[in-house]
This record gives C-alpha cells, sequence and structure tokens, in this order.
C-alpha cells in the first residue's frame, strides 16, 4: 500500500515481537513516515533504524498514553516537525489476568488509564490537526475480549476498557465522518509471540485454546497488521466505525 507523504502516529510501538512494530514495518514499506512511541524507550532507537532501512522516515518518542500531557506534547512535536498527522494508530496496551475477586481499585484505574483514557487523549489531540485538513485515519486496537465477556489471558478491567474503545471509536467516526476522518477498531484474537501475554502461552495453554479456533491457529502479528494497514489507507475512506474480528473463527458474531 502506499503511504508516501503520509504521517503516521503508532503507540506501543516500542515492543518488538508487537502488533505495533509490524504495523509501523507495513507503513514503512509504504513510505511512511512514522512517529514510533512507547512508554518504554528501551528498543525505540532500532525500531527507527528499522524503519528507515525499509524505506520509510521514522522518529521515535518516549510517551505514556495515559498522561495527557505527554500524548499532547507527542502529537504537537508531530505536527511542528512534519506539518500533520495523517494516520493514528492507538496500539499501546496492557492486560491483567485477575479474576473480579481480586481486581484492586489500582489496577482497575491502571488497566483502564492504559487502555481506554491513552485512547482518548491522543484521539482528542490529533482530531484539530485532521479537522484541519479535512483527513485522518484512526485505529484503535480493541479485543475479541470485549466482545465476549473475557479473554485468554485479559481481566474483565481488560474486557470493559476493549469494550468501551469500541463504543469510543464509533462517536468518533460519528462526530468527526464529517471532515474527512475516519475512526475504525480492530479486535484482536490470540495473537502468538507478542509480550503482553507473559510467560502464560504454554504449549498446553496453546493446544486448548487452538482446539477452539476454526482456522487451526493462534494469529501472528502479520494477520493484525495487514488490516490495520488496510483501514487506515486512503482508499479504505467509505469505511468508519467499523470494528473488524481478526480471531481465526474462534468468536463469530
Ligand atoms: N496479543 C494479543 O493476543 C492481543 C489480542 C487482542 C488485542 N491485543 C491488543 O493489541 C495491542 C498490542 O498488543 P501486543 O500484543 O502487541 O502487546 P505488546 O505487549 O507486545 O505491546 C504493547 C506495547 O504497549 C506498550 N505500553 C504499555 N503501556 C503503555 C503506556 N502507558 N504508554 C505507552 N505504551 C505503553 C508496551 O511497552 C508495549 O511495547 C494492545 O492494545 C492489546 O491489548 C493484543
Amino acid at each position: 500500500m502506499n503511504f508516501k507523504d503520509q504521517v503516521a502516529i503508532i503507540t506501543g510501538a516500542g515492543s518488538e515481537n508487537g502488533i505495533g512494530r509490524e504495523t509501523a514495518r507495513q507503513l514503512s514499506k509504504g513510505g511512511a513516515t512514522v512517529v514510533l512511541t512507547d512508554i518504554d524507550d528501551t528498543h525505540l532507537d532500532d525500531a527507527v533504524k528499522e524503519m528507515k532501512n525499509l524505506g520509510g522516515h521514522a522518529i521515535s518518542m518516549k510517551v505514556d498514553v495515559s498522561n495527557q500531557e505527554q500524548a499532547a506534547n507527542c502529537v504537537k512535536e508531530t505536527v511542528n516537525q512534519f506539518g500533520k498527522v495523517d494516520i493514528l494508530v492507538n496500539n499501546a496496551g496492557i492486560s491483567r489476568p485477575s479474576s473480579i475477586l481480586d481486581i484492586t481499585e489500582k489496577e482497575w484505574d491502571l488497566v483502564f488509564n492504559v487502555n481506554m483514557k491513552g485512547v482518548f487523549f491522543l484521539t482528542q489531540a490529533v482530531l484539530p490537526y485532521m479537522k484541519e485538513k479535512n483527513y485522518g485515519r484512526i485505529l484503535n486496537l480493541s479485543s475479541v475480549s470485549g466482545k465476549r465477556g473475557g479473554g485468554i489471558f485479559g481481566g474483565s478491567h481488560y474486557s470493559a476498557a476493549k469494550a468501551g474503545v469500541t463504543g469510543f471509536s464509533k462517536a468518533v467516526a460519528r462526530e468527526f465522518g464529517p471532515y474527512g476522518i475516519t475512526c475504525n477498531t480492530v479486535a484482536p484474537g490470540l495473537i502468538g509471540g507478542t509480550e503482553i501475554t507473559g510467560d502464560q502461552l504454554t504449549d498446553e495453554k496453546k493446544k486448548q485454546i487452538i482446539a477452539g479456533i476454526p482456522l487451526g491457529r493462534v494469529g501472528e502479528v502479520k494477520d493484525v497488521a495487514h488490516s490495520i494497514t488496510f483501514l487506515v489507507s486512503e482508499p479504505a475512506g467509505y469505511i468508519t466505525g467499523e470494528e473488524l474480528d481478526i480471531n481465526g473463527g474462534s468468536h463469530i458474531d
């Protein structure tokens, strides 16, 4: 896909094997300028080099999405450097596999602040700039957990936050469609190899999970990144308020 002259911000793009990093690779191959952000900047320098080698232009910023000031500064700095933001991929996320009975208020707030409030902060910060250009593509990471009331590794707070992301995205689509801005979500099922499952995805657990997936395998980051790349492309401009399932058929609605 062609992303030449397009500027994209991706949150949570530090994780080497994560969905955000793979999305950055695909946008870079299309020639995008990518702003790679993460709360953990350990791998961001390497990420920038990787994107440049793929033909894109990239910079990195350390950003905690749950901090409104940092979110706003990230967008301001991007616009100062590149004049605009065409694409926002709200990918940063955390999960905690806790039972409802064990969730503390602190843990509830942490999960909501990153997964839900972070999406709001970044979206609110980019919208005025996108509106000015009458163009924008916003893509938010939801999850199958938000649809079926519980994931495999996320708790009820994670499910609730991801369901909230979908509701919020639909509202953005409705309010900002008149300004040429689309807002969609993807709802992945279990995606193997990323950091979010920690060490909990044992071989035994994997076998059990695969038994419930009609397509017979867990997802890969590429499966998700391909769909994201399409939804944030210029030709996807008539799709908005959509939630795309990427789960191998493990949840069909
Ligand atoms: N992997 C899956 O099975 C799966 C399934 C459904 C949805 N998702 C969603 O996909 C997204 C990406 O997940 P992943 O699997 O690539 O996980 P990952 O853990 O590999 O990547 C998530 C990234 O978010 C960053 N992050 C965490 N807190 C942050 C904060 N406060 N500010 C900025 N960055 C922060 C982490 O440092 C990490 O780099 C998440 O929103 C996740 O909920 C993942």
